[in-house]
């Protein structure tokens, strides 16, 4: 288990030539080196896992609209099913959590089932499929539509929702 010694840091401009060498070596469709440099022009939320300073996964998540879409997530091939995309996975969803956003989502396609368990396994739950989505050899393959809530309700007795206790002429919410 080499993941004891784990971080997580920022993605800077200069890790590229780091992470498009993990992506290019371990993501069966990869990203362009492009995608990445226009991730951290656009302010996207883009984190590395390392291992005594190697990049050995990375992700990005772009929040819009109280959205958290996370757009990629890739350990390197070397370092695979050692638990860092799990960890990773949780580094995205603690930031995604300190935002405004309410909710957590991602695709992943149909054939990827070792992402799909990753995320079923975080609480992600499948709210739909795009057809034909992803192109894949001579044809197209589904994504499945991932979500998951990051804010849950808490409930404050001192300021009950309007539905709970007696409802009378004097408490009754709206403008009567
Ligand atoms: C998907 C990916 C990020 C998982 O990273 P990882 O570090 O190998 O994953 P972990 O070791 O943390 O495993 C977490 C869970 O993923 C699932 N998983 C990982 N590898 C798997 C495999 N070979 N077969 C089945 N499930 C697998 C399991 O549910 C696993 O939990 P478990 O070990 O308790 O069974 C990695 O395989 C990867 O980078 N793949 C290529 C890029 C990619 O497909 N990214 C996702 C795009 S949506």
């Amino acid at each position: 288990m080499t993941t004891s010694k784990l971080t997580f840091m920022p993605m800077q401009a200069n890790d590229l030539e780091q992470v498009n060498a993990v992506e290019q070596g371990s993501a069966e469709h990869p990203w362009r080196a492009a995608h990445f440099v226009d991730s951290l022009d656009s302010g996207y939320i883009c984190e590395t896992a390392r291992i005594d300073n190697l990049v050995v996964g990375h992700s990005v998540m772009m929040t819009a609209a109280s959205e958290a879409s996370i757009l990629i997530l890739t350990v390197d091939k070397q370092h695979q099913r050692q638990g860092i995309g799990r960890q990773l996975l949780q580094h995205m969803i603690d930031l995604a959590s300190k935002t405004d956003c309410e909710t957590a989502l991602l695709e992943v396609r149909r054939s990827n089932h070792r992402a799909f368990n990753l995320y079923l396994s975080e609480g992600f739950s499948e709210i739909g499929i795009r057809k034909n989505y992803y192109p894949v050899g001579n044809g197209w393959e589904d994504a499945i539509v991932m979500a998951m809530e990051l804010k849950t309700f808490s409930f404050n007795p001192a300021n009950p929702p309007p539905t709970i206790g007696k409802t009378t002429r004097k408490n009754r919410p709206g403008n009567g």
